[in-house]
């Protein structure tokens, strides 16, 4: 999530005035919804101008990534990159990747978690970045190009069919886009199946504690903004598990707001866990 759409949700929840959209009914309506609203992040990222007027805060890019990235990290990248950073949390902070490793990142937008993984795992290492919206795979090749970083690639893919063969990949991870993704089980499997044997998975995403009402489901605004997606916590964890991974770990979980103003907001969270493919 962008800061302003931080703010923005925000608003939502303080107010309970969930703007008027038609709603969703099907996942092909979802994920049109999806791609034309992070086409408009890319472009925003695109016209990205570290220190410029959209920089605005304390420190160079850092709101624009968020504050969920160490300042030094993101002054190694492209300011683009920082631009369209939509997470909610940071995967490769918790990641442990080694030298050499193979990393995919799933929904991988302008590229920030790519860029800081591929430096993790060096010029022996491979980064593979998959997105399916097309202006975030151009945005994140331009960024790789400014980078020159040879050890990184984006796929234009859907993340439930993962364009990787069986066994390849020592780490998956992912940062707020499983939210966005009406079948769950299904990317939870391709992850599986990509790993190697003994291969980890990261996620970072939104989650709930219960059901959301049906009429935030049905929002896209709330959809684009990885909450009207966002599965319930312990399916969520099961499913995973349902996968073939061992039991997942969690590694942080942080309330979205306190849910004043609506009776649903504060059973949003942000989750943070990993998750190994047994040896
Ligand atoms: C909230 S953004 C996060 C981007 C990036 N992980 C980051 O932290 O900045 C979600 C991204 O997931 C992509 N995405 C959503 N659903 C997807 C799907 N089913 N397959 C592939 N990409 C998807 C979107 O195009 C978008 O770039």
């Amino acid at each position: 999530m962008t800061t302003d759409e931080r703010n923005a949700l925000n608003t939502v929840i303080a107010t309970g005035d969930v703007q008027a959209r038609p709603p969703l009914t099907d996942n092909e309506q979802i994920k049109v919804a999806v791609q034309e609203h992070y086409s408009k992040v890319a472009e925003r990222g695109a016209e990205a101008d570290c220190c410029g007027p959209d920089a605005s805060g304390d420190s160079c890019c850092g709101t624009a990534a968020n504050g969920l990235y160490d300042l030094d990290e993101v002054a190694a990248i492209p300011a683009e990159a920082a631009a369209a950073s939509a997470g909610c949390g940071n995967p490769t902070a918790i990641s442990d990747l080694k030298p050499g490793e193979t990393v995919v990142d799933l929904g991988s937008g302008g590229g920030i978690d790519c860029f800081l993984a591929a430096k993790m795992v060096g010029e022996t290492g491979k980064v593979i970045g998959i997105d399916m919206t097309i202006k975030m795979v151009e945005l994140a090749r331009e960024n790789a190009e400014k980078l020159q970083a040879h050890n990184v690639e984006f796929r234009l893919a859907p993340i439930e069919a993962i364009p990787i063969r069986d066994a390849q990949v020592d780490v998956v991870i992912s940062n707020c886009v499983l939210a966005l993704v009406p079948n769950k089980p299904r990317v939870f499997a391709e992850a599986f199946r990509v790993l190697k044997p003994g291969g980890r998975i990261f996620i970072s995403d939104m989650v709930t504690h219960g059901e959301l009402p049906a009429d935030v489901i049905a929002d896209a605004a709330q959809w684009v903004s990885c909450v009207g997606g966002a599965g319930d916590r312990d399916q969520y964890l099961q499913q995973i598990e349902d996968a073939g991974f061992e039991t997942p770990e969690t590694i942080s979980e942080v309330a979205l707001s306190s849910g004043e103003g609506t009776d649903w907001a504060g059973s949003v969270y942000s989750l943070s866990l990993k998750a190994t493919k047994p040896e």
